[in-house]
């Protein structure tokens, strides 16, 4: 669910979730979907793909055997020296698109209770449904810790996060490929700002690798990749009541390695005609005229050192798998 009309700050057992979507408004998130509509080749944003429903099936894709980023993150992450990351005084781990808790309930697991006596937790999401699951799912396992969530854009919203505290940061899953390559940077740089000295900042990186991989990761058997591509249309209809049906379209996905990524499109199959009362006239889209609704940059170690000078924090180190499929790099902020 992504709320941008209630401002309202949830209970869900002993944490509280803060709803900052409102501040930027349904108008906004309306007037930008509609921008990419008239846009040629058309796009939507890929954080429209987290409702309910489309986050429920992102977890199931991070359970295919083709999809090797989320099992080969895990691995690295039943790996990481967390002294160094995380120290014994008081800290904020702050999850940058939190979305499923299996990841930092890894980190969590390995902690001890007096560690995370010192931690506060601060997972933030522009899907409200599936931080109440998370939230209700730690809070269950980890009765000790203290956990604020906060719903949010936080490509736009990052100055909403608390910062007193020392952090370390986190933006895992490789979701940092969604950005193009420079707004990437921006963005790493924007965030290091705030940053105090001693702050950490942990990223996940898709690595480069064949586009044989790349593809079938992206193209699984069961079709759950296809799903979750079309479900975006569905949510898309529901903010700003639009009467796409997904059954016109089909799902493409393919490495483009000039870019060194992986696109994900929406292909019409057929003439589509589009009403919404957002939109003046109704869209038309063409039999094969497509909708570019994701991409999935991949990174070789120059990007991942790149992106840290960039941001003037220093790397500490990159830790990856044995095939170096995927990295998760360790930057820090200095004095
Ligand atoms: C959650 C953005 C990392 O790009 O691999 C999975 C999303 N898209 N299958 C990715 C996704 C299609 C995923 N990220």
């Amino acid at each position: 669910m992504m709320d941008y009309s209630t401002k309202d700050t949830t209970v869900c057992g002993s944490s509280t979730i803060v709803n900052h979507l409102p501040e930027i408004g349904l108008q906004k998130a309306v007037s930008e979907i509609v921008d990419g509509l008239l846009a040629c080749p058309k796009r939507m944003s890929c954080k429209y793909f987290y409702d309910t429903e489309g986050s429920k099936l992102f977890n199931e894709i991070t359970r295919l055997p083709e999809y090797y980023p989320a099992r080969t993150e895990k691995e690295i992450l039943r790996k990481l020296p967390l002294k160094n990351l995380i120290g014994s005084g008081d800290i904020d781990i702050t999850e940058l698109g939190s979305g499923n808790h299996a990841k930092i309930t890894i980190i969590l697991d390995r902690l001890s209770s007096e560690q995370l006596s010192h931690i506060r937790y601060l997972p933030v999401d522009i899907s409200r449904s599936s931080l109440e699951t998370s939230i209700r799912a730690i809070t269950g396992r980890f009765p000790g810790l203290s956990i604020q969530g906060i719903t949010a854009d936080y490509y736009h919203q990052m100055h909403l996060i608390p910062g007193e505290r020392k952090k370390l940061l986190c933006f895992l899953g490789s979701t940092i490929g969604n950005l193009d390559r420079d707004d990437a940077m921006s963005f790493v740089r924007n965030i290091a700002e705030s940053m105090q000295p001693g702050d950490g900042f942990l990223i996940g990186f898709d690595r480069l690798k064949s586009a044989a991989l790349l593809e079938s990761a992206y193209n699984d058997r069961q079709g759950l990749t296809a799903r979750f591509n079309k479900n975006i249309l569905c949510v898309v209809n529901r903010l700003m009541q639009s009467d796409f049906d997904p059954e016109d379209f089909e799902h493409r996905a393919f490495y483009n390695p000039e870019q060194r990524r992986i696109e994900m499109h929406l292909e019409a199959k057929r003439a589509v005609h589009v009403k919404c009362p957002s939109m003046a006239i109704p869209l038309d889209l063409q039999k094969g005229e497509t909708i570019h609704t994701e991409n999935s940059h991949k990174f070789d170690v120059n990007d991942i050192q790149t992106v840290g000078e960039h941001a003037g924090l220093s790397l500490y180190r990159i830790f990856s798998d044995k095939n170096e499929w995927f990295s998760l790099a360790y930057y820090k902020k200095m004095s």
